[in-house]
């Protein structure tokens, strides 16, 4: 990609507010001058990452995730630097004139959706026709209806290997076109296309942008496996999309209901509740938890009422909550989904079954309660201390209290017992949680946890200073074109790491342009490195006085510690080890 002018990248930066970006993914609260918020990149129940509005950065205080909204945007999209600039301008309203490359890609992609299109419409054809009879019969004794039907799209694969293929072929779609979008599998014995889907009621998963992105295919016995789904292409991610959401995105302005399956998806929709939405046959990612916060505030679960459907309601509780929704579940009686509670029961018994949805703790308490034998000493211990632990995970003490008593009651316990064992359990945690991070800072030191930067253990003290070389340049680029013209600036072989040498190199070389700022980093940094520059940064803000002269000084000190008669920490750690062993 050729470079993008950066007056681009600032105008992009400054009409892409930081807070506002986040805040679409991550739920924040004022702290004095920054928000803060739970961390989308590391598992947290307190929140560590915090949003610096007045110069427009991020930074994680508990994983070290940082950098700006164009770095944001590439961890949390999982995008390269300039998709990022591209989604972002987009955001923005801003039109980029794309080079070749990603034209071509563009174009592609587009193609690729057109012809998924096209397949959706042959699909459904397919079902109305005489050959798709066992499909829609299927369909219509599973309890739906034609306008429901045609509503989702839904459609029918024959039973034959060149049905769809050769239909996209009369409309000049090619081999690998069909086979990128995962609709034709490729013969091994004869190198020719065959269709992926065969004898199959086929569910089209459309993007909110309304484009046809991929398929689910149900056999009609129970032949295994019960659907073939469409696996990652260039225009569909599993872990980002979820079914149903281009229509329930109009209807959730209250809440979202988020089951497992297509099916229970569709009796949903046919009996009025228009929310409802279900992954595409995946555990919940905390991408579609980020998904969820973008459209809704509530979700209520109605997973399947077997085990594992139980089970894979405790993730999402969590996941949904990390993105900071407000969760509840229900659970279906005297049937095995949602689906069949719905044909068996009607609409009115699924609206009170909503009323009385449960939070994480009821959900989780009567697990426990129904788990264990309480009427036995050994059960009521057993479940005591599993309720303990599960209180203990609720950072709000007013809300514990509630719990405590609730507990109380139910195991005929007195609340301050309780309360002690849960207080006992949040102090083992936090010293667990310290005692973690303090590991963390001891294999840094020691050499084995720099990814980013792996030179530095080698020489910690050269790599100090050369830390805070770079954390003053970047709080204040203009030394470098004033060091530049007083001769002064340091050479690339100056500095001691090869991740300081990098870093430096380029920022001498975009100095050259008259308004640089770190943001170009980002076109030749991974987002961790980009990361690491912002941990520099904040540290060095911290700092009183980053004045030219300071610079001065670090450099000196970088180059004594450079020279020979310092002794090489990394040498002093490997003699160390060797004691112990
Ligand atoms: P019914 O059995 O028709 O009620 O299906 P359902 O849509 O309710 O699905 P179910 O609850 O059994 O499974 C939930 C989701 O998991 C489905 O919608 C699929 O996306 C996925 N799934 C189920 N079985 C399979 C399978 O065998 N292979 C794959 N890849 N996905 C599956
Ligand atoms: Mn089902």
């Amino acid at each position: 990609m050729a470079r993008i002018d950066q007056s681009v990248i600032e105008d992009i930066k400054f009409r892409n507010d930081i807070e506002q970006v986040i805040s679409g993914y991550v739920s924040l609260k004022r702290a004095g001058s920054n928000m803060v918020g739970l961390c989308p990149f590391h598992s947290e129940r307190s929140p560590s990452f915090t949003v610096f509005t007045s110069d427009q950065s991020f930074y994680c205080f508990g994983c070290g995730s940082g950098g700006d909204v164009i770095t944001f945007i590439r961890k949390i999209e999982n995008l390269d630097y300039p998709s990022a600039i591209e989604f972002l301008a987009r955001r923005a309203g801003i039109t980029l004139t794309l080079d070749k490359d990603s034209k071509k890609e563009s174009d592609n992609k587009r193609r690729i959706l057109e012809m998924n299109r096209e397949a959706a419409r042959f699909y459904h054809k397919m079902l109305l026709s005489p050959k798709g009879k066992p499909g829609l019969d299927y369909l219509l004794k599973r309890g739906l209806t034609m306008p429901i039907i045609k509503i989702f799209g839904l459609g029918f694969a024959p039973n034959e290997f060149s049905a769809l293929t050769g239909f996209l072929r009369s409309k000049g779609y090619t081999d690998s076109e069909m086979s990128s979008a995962f609709l034709c599998g490729i013969s091994r014995k004869n190198g020719m296309p065959y269709d992926y889907f065969r004898n199959r009621v086929m569910f089209p998963i459309i993007s909110v942008t309304g484009d046809v992105v991929a398929f689910g295919g149900r056999v009609m016995d129970d032949s295994q496996p019960k659907y073939l789904n469409s696996s990652d292409t260039p225009v569909f991610k599993k872990s980002r999309n979820l079914f149903a959401l281009n229509y329930a995105k109009s209807a959730c302005s209250e809440q979202l209901i988020l089951c497992e399956g297509y099916m229970d998806v569709i009796a949903l929709h046919k009996a009025g509740f228009k929310n409802a939405v279900a992954t595409l046959g995946t555990a919940i990612t905390p991408e579609q938890a980020r998904i969820f916060k973008r459209y809704t505030n509530r979700v209520i679960i109605c997973y399947d009422a077997d085990a594992a459907g139980q089970n894979a309601a405790n993730k999402a509780f969590r996941l949904l909550g990390e993105a900071g929704l407000e969760c509840k579940i229900i659970k279906v009686e005297n049937a095995k989904d949602p689906d069949e509670y719905i044909k068996k029961f009607g609409p009115d018994a699924f609206t009170s079954l909503m009323s009385k949805s449960r939070s994480e703790f009821d959900f989780r308490f009567d697990s426990i309660m129904a788990n264990n034998d309480t009427d036995t000493t050994d059960g009521k211990v057993k479940a005591l201390s599993q309720v303990v632990e599960v209180i203990a995970e609720f950072s709000g003490a007013a809300q514990r209290e509630v719990y405590i008593h609730k507990a109380a009651e139910a195991l005929s316990l007195s609340p301050d017992s309780i309360r002690r064992d849960v207080e006992k359990s949040i102090s083992g945690r936090n010293s667990r949680q310290r005692k973690d991070e303090f590991r963390k800072i001891i294999t840094e030191t020691e050499g084995y946890g720099d990814r980013i930067n792996p030179d530095a253990p080698k020489n910690l003290k050269a790599a100090k200073a050369e830390e805070a070389i770079i954390g003053i340049l970047l709080l204040h680029p203009e030394y470098i074109s004033e060091m530049r013209k007083k001769g002064t600036l340091p050479l690339e072989s100056d500095f001691f790491t090869e991740f300081g040498k990098k870093v430096f190199s380029l920022m001498s070389e975009l100095s050259m342009t008259d308004n640089f700022s770190d943001s170009m980093l980002g076109e030749s940094l991974t987002p961790d490195e980009m990361s690491r520059l912002e941990k520099i940064k904040i540290t060095r803000r911290q700092v009183t006085s980053n004045t030219i002269e300071i610079l001065y000084d670090c450099l000196e000190t970088l180059k004594r510690a450079r020279s020979a008669d310092e002794k090489d920490v990394g040498d002093i750690i490997k003699e160390k080890r060797k004691k112990k062993n």
